[in-house]
């Protein structure tokens, strides 16, 4: 029979009590919800609004409940209606009156809310970790191929030579700003709604700063209306973590590049590919391409939210109950693609001789050639021009432009002298771009000084800390 079954005279449908349940998923929040009604039950107590005693035997029922279903000898009714109705059921059966007075001054609508801000904090404190220990690893990747030469691309074209600690920075500076946006969405989702009860908050006496000290949030909300129908935090941490996966999906897309016999710049540990069923000789760069292909997914769980919430007027309405299996979707997908990209990254081997001689195709120097003429005196775009010949002379006569000879150049150009060739040589182009943000070892190795500063701050900073 439901708990609310007086203002009815027939038991609810069995296929819409199936269709109205979440415990299916609304369950693993049982940790927070029994949290969320210690929490509520002490302060209930603390202000006088039910019996003390009352309140030390809920609170030891709620207990017993945790501990039983984390050993698993009381198992979840998949017939409930959530995990906050089974809860309460469970303790009024085992301690009686007293559990009928928990749910004084709370709403589901409250309640459901407040699991969740703390369901998702937990969550997202766990991303963090992943993201960080992602972003340390490619620090310490980029230190040690800071002068591993490979080809830089625009276009898909060979464009300009960088190393490869440069391009792995390249994603470590987004997974930093993809930390400060975790750090940052969880400020909003560390605010307590619990007292906003159905929607118009209550004439108990209530202390909600207690309550949010109790459970470790740092501020109240500030509308009950608001309080139980925001899911905001939802949204912002959904769109984080579709951020966070494009950046994991275009680090998947150049590593299935690179794993290509055409590049073959790195290889897998065979730990981490797969086989084919049919060619023996294939080695698959699945985890990659099931990143990628997540990625799609968790872009929906996101539109899934904005699009759920978009026609919703105030305050709380069932369509909300949708919002936990695509945040929930979302972070699982997030957290299991982490796991599985960082020891692949870890153990893969890089062909720094590969990258270097696919380097050196391409005319990649061609930029440091004009370079060089502006040394020279030469205007650049005049420089610009005499180089373009040149590039054309060597693809005549089938040659590059370390091994074209000088005369050919001074005919082009007088200004062109021996040390041209060490100024267009693979290594000068690099270790000459020293600019702040450049591919030379220096620069690299001061960027990864910089992230790793910036990475310790940051930590220190967390709203959690
Ligand atoms: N299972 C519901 C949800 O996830 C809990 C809130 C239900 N509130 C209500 N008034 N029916 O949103």
């Amino acid at each position: 029979m439901k708990m609310w079954s007086g203002r009815f005279s027939k038991e609810l449908d069995a296929g819409i009590n199936d269709f109205n349940s979440s415990i299916s998923f609304d369950h693993v929040m049982f940790r927070e919800d029994i949290a969320g009604s210690i929490a509520h039950a002490t302060m209930l107590g603390a202000q006088g609004i039910i019996p003390a005693a009352d309140a030390e035997s809920i609170v030891a029922g709620l207990n017993g409940i945790l501990q039983d279903l984390e050993s698993g000898s009381l198992s979840f009714d998949w017939q409930a209606e959530d995990i906050h109705m089974f809860i309460e059921q469970v303790l009024t059966e085992r301690i009686g009156d007293a559990g009928k007075r928990l749910h004084t001054a709370r709403s589901r609508n409250d309640q459901v809310a407040l699991d969740l801000r703390l369901y998702l904090k937990k969550q997202t404190r766990e991303l963090y970790d992943l993201l960080h220990r992602l972003t340390e690893l490619l620090a310490g990747k980029a230190s040690e191929h800071l002068d591993t030469v490979m080809p830089g691309y625009t276009h898909m074209q060979v464009a300009q030579p960088v190393t490869f600690g440069h391009h792995l920075m390249a994603y470590a500076q987004m997974f930093m700003r993809d930390l400060g946006r975790l750090s940052d969405c969880y400020q909003r989702m560390d605010v307590m709604p619990l007292g906003s009860c159905a929607l118009a908050g209550t004439t108990y006496p209530l202390d909600r700063t207690m309550t949010a000290k109790l459970l470790g949030f740092s501020a109240i909300s500030q509308n009950s209306l608001d309080g139980v129908s925001d899911r905001d935090f939802c949204v912002e941490l959904a769109s984080a973590l579709s951020l966070i996966m494009t950046h994991l999906s275009r680090f998947s897309e150049e590593i299935i590049l690179w794993c290509s016999s055409e590049f073959s710049f790195i290889e897998l540990d065979d730990a981490f590919a797969t086989g084919s069923s049919i060619m023996p000789q294939k080695k698959n760069p699945d985890i990659c391409e099931l990143i990628r292909g997540k990625t799609g997914r968790v872009n929906g769980d996101l539109v899934h939210l904005l699009t759920m919430l978009k026609g919703l007027p105030l305050a709380y309405n069932k369509d909300l109950q949708e919002d936990k299996e695509a945040i929930f979707d979302s972070v699982e997908t997030v957290k299991l693609c982490l796991s599985a990209f960082l020891p692949m990254l870890e153990t893969m081997t890089v062909k720094k001789d590969r990258m270097r001689a696919a380097a050196s195709k391409g005319f990649i120097n061609a930029t440091d050639c004009a370079d060089y003429l502006v040394r020279k005196g030469i205007p650049f775009r005049e420089a610009y021009q005499i180089t373009g010949w040149l590039v054309k002379l060597c693809i005549e006569r089938n040659c590059t432009l370390e091994t074209l000879p000088l005369q050919s150049y001074q005919m082009l150009c007088p200004a062109f002298a021996a040390d041209l060739y060490r100024a267009i040589d693979l290594t000068t182009c690099v270790e000459q771009r020293t600019v702040t943000g450049g591919p030379a070892p220096a620069a690299v190795a001061s960027q990864i000084q910089e992230l790793k500063s910036r990475l310790a701050a940051h930590d220190a900073a967390t709203p959690w800390n």
